[in-house]
């Protein structure tokens, strides 16, 4: 059996059309002004109308991102066993996202499944990718968060509309007998208890999101925070140990206090909200690819993944590169 699992590299995909704060203001009663403040986004990426209304774009950015993530990691589509796709905007309920996406890389015979964590998808695929790979049941596998979230909001309300982009980011995993490397530990947990206070119906009239932005913010850090403990805790290591977080990107004031609860220097913290708000299970393999391509991933670097979303689900990763 493989000691740890690695992450060889990772993918993106992102819609062509910029929405910008300036655009919104011509949408609903908000500013530019507002939304920097209080969020740090300046503009986000949409999915064209046609795929708005469609079945699809979920798997078309997913499987984009993926060709981009396999190419980077030296392999071919027949060398990946596994596709787990985090989302809350398939395309469909069955066939899966993941399914969907097998599809358009040409590879049959995988494992392939749809994850339902909300925002915390990713750190909850790196969770169930890692017990796959260490417990030998597959070797490669493709780990995407693809989100059309443009489908799910309601486009005249201000309080969600301005929050959200469409994106996709994938990474390759596979194994290793590197103990030093990989996957270190993870924590992933929920609260259902506080399921209200950010939800998306799947069936019924009003199919819209709605949060209770207070509520959620009220949460967030300590949450994450929480989380963060806990997963260094199982790896014996503490917040000194972390040479970069990448954290789930839903609100710059979020991540600057998370920063300062754990007592990490913001300079080691990865933030891109500005560009592409939130992406939910994208938003930290695409910012990992910032990462990456600004020369912040470094051979050895100890990098913390964490998140939060609808459920209340949260979850953090350590993860040595
Ligand atoms: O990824 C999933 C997890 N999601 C999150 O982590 C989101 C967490 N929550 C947040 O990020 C913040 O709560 C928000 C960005 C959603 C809202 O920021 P806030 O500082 O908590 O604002 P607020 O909801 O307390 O609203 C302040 C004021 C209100 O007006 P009054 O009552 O003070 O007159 C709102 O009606 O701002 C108003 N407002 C807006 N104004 C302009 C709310 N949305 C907007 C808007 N533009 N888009």
């Amino acid at each position: 059996m493989p000691k740890r699992t690695r992450i060889l590299a990772v993918g993106t995909a992102l819609p062509d059309k910029v929405l910008t704060n300036h655009d919104l203001e011509e949408m609903v009663e908000t500013s530019d002004e507002w939304i920097v403040k209080r969020t740090g986004i300046r503009e986000r990426r949409i999915c064209s109308y046609e795929t708005m209304m469609s079945n699809s774009g979920a798997s078309e950015l997913g499987a984009r991102a993926s060709t981009v993530a396999i190419e980077r990691a030296g392999l071919s589509v027949d060398d990946i066993d596994g596709i787990i796709c985090a989302t809350f905007t398939p395309d469909n309920f069955f066939p899966s996202t993941a399914c969907s996406i097998s599809r358009l890389l040409g590879r049959d015979n995988v494992l392939a499944f749809d994850l339902s964590a909300a925002c915390a998808g990713f750190v909850y695929g790196c969770t169930v990718a890692n017990a796959l790979i260490t417990t030998g049941q597959c070797r490669t596998i493709l780990l995407v968060g693809s989100e059309i979230i443009s489908k799910s909001l309601d486009w005249s309300d201000r309080t969600t509309c301005i929050l959200f982009g469409d994106g996709a980011g994938a990474v390759v995993l596979q194994g290793t007998d590197d103990e030093e490397r990989g996957i270190i530990g993870t924590h992933v947990s929920s609260t259902g208890s506080l399921g209200d206070i950010l939800t998306l119906p799947a069936w019924g009239q009003k199919r819209y999101m709605s949060m209770n932005g207070n509520e959620v913010y009220k949460h967030a850090v300590r949450m994450m925070s929480d989380a963060t403990l806990k997963c260094l805790e199982s790896c014996g290591l503490s917040c000194d140990d972390i040479d970069l977080i990448i954290p789930h990107q839903a609100n710059r004031r979020i991540i600057t206090a998370l920063a300062r609860q754990l007592g990490v220097p913001i300079e080691r913290v990865v933030i891109n909200i500005e560009r592409y708000g939130n992406t939910s299970s994208a938003s930290i393999p695409l910012a990992l690819d910032d990462a990456w391509k600004d020369g912040r991933i470094r051979e050895g670097c100890r990098v913390l993944f964490t998140s939060l979303g609808g459920g209340i689900t949260i979850g953090s990763a350590m993860v040595r590169f």
